[in-house]
């Protein structure tokens, strides 16, 4: 039978919820229609490291388990997120040494255990505010402006061959923080810090432009780096309607919209810097969008029964 991983020329992967996996149908299509897995959740530091002193592996380690048995890639996502941050952490009392200490530790240690068995780390997430500017975390506060250049250098010492990306959301509406991250690039390139890739979430919706979506695809082409849509989800009710019903116009447009991100993503990005496309979970129930923008909504090529969606049929069409 065709499945999308059959039909594929670059990776397409899925992030699972590994308590997701007892659902039989949930397991099933993920190990039939992906060839890679991106943990939704659970090689966060909030997860993996939930104490100083101690790391709970069990997420990370049954996902990488059910991928090595599927003869399926993981992708790590993702060692520094300020959306993560364990309350230890938050707690934490220290000099700028204490905490330079503190992310090095964490990052080399999480790095280290997959080391040889994991594809790729989006090293950090979500560093730049929409206009450019480095966003206010936790991370900066203690670590100063060049954290993230510091952090990659504490992952490639750990394992020298894996891919590190850099992960982020919104770069194709906002210019300000593409022309940021392309900065950034060109920064590292010239100071020899190591980097491999760019991870370009895409959470996105039925409106959004094509046109802003390959504007985006090109330059981060142009870095010359991998480049990964790394967290894609394509929204049918942007404008949180409480009482949104889907009707068939709104399945065959985000129909399209999957189909025409796929099809720009195989035409633009060459063979070689083509990490692949991610699909921000499985089904429609399984969805962080609801709960993120808490409306109802329905953006994923399954549905809450596990059917095929005409989404489905949309990315067949684009790869
Ligand atoms: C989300 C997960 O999907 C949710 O289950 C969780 O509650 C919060 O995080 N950008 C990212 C992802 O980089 O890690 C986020 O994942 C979605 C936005």
């Amino acid at each position: 039978a065709v499945t999308l991983k059959s039909v594929a020329s670059f990776p397409l992967g899925a992030a699972l919820n590994p308590k997701l996996l007892n659902n039989a149908l949930y397991g099933r299509i993920a190990e039939r229609e992906f060839s890679s897995v991106t943990a939704e959740n659970h090689l966060k530091m909030h997860h993996i490291h939930p104490e100083q002193n101690r790391y709970d592996w069990s997420g990370g380690d049954a996902l990488m388990a059910f991928a090595q048995r599927n003869g399926q890639r993981l992708h790590g996502h993702t060692l520094l997120w300020h959306q993560a941050v364990p309350k230890w952490v938050r707690e934490f009392q220290g000099d700028s040494t204490a905490w330079e200490q503190l992310i090095k530790e964490h990052i080399q240690t999480v790095v280290g255990h997959y080391k040889g068995r994991i594809a790729a780390w989006d090293v950090v997430n979500e560093a730049f505010e929409e206009d450019g500017s480095l966003r206010k975390t936790i991370w900066l506060e203690h670590l100063g402006p060049d954290y993230i250049a510091r952090c990659f250098r504490y992952a490639r010492e750990a394992d020298p061959d894996v891919k590190l990306f850099y992960n982020d959301y919104g770069q194709e509406s906002s210019p300000g923080k593409l022309t940021a991250m392309l900065d950034m690039v060109a920064d590292f390139k010239r100071r020899g810090i190591p980097i491999d890739g760019i991870g370009l979430q895409m959470h996105t919706n039925i409106r959004h432009p094509d046109r802003q979506i390959e504007n985006t695809l090109r330059q981060t082409v142009n870095t010359g780096l991998l480049v990964h849509i790394s967290e894609l989800d394509i929204r049918i009710n942007p404008d949180k309607k409480p009482d949104l019903v889907p009707t068939d116009a709104l399945w065959q447009q985000q129909k399209q919209k999957f189909a025409s991100i796929v099809r720009m993503y195989k035409t633009v990005v060459p063979k070689e810097q083509q990490h692949g496309i991610t699909i921000w979970n499985i089904g429609d129930g399984d969805s962080w969008i609801p709960n993120f923008c808490k409306c109802q909504d329905f953006p994923l090529p399954f549905d809450k029964q596990y059917a095929k969606k005409p989404a489905y049929d949309g990315i067949l069409e684009g790869l």
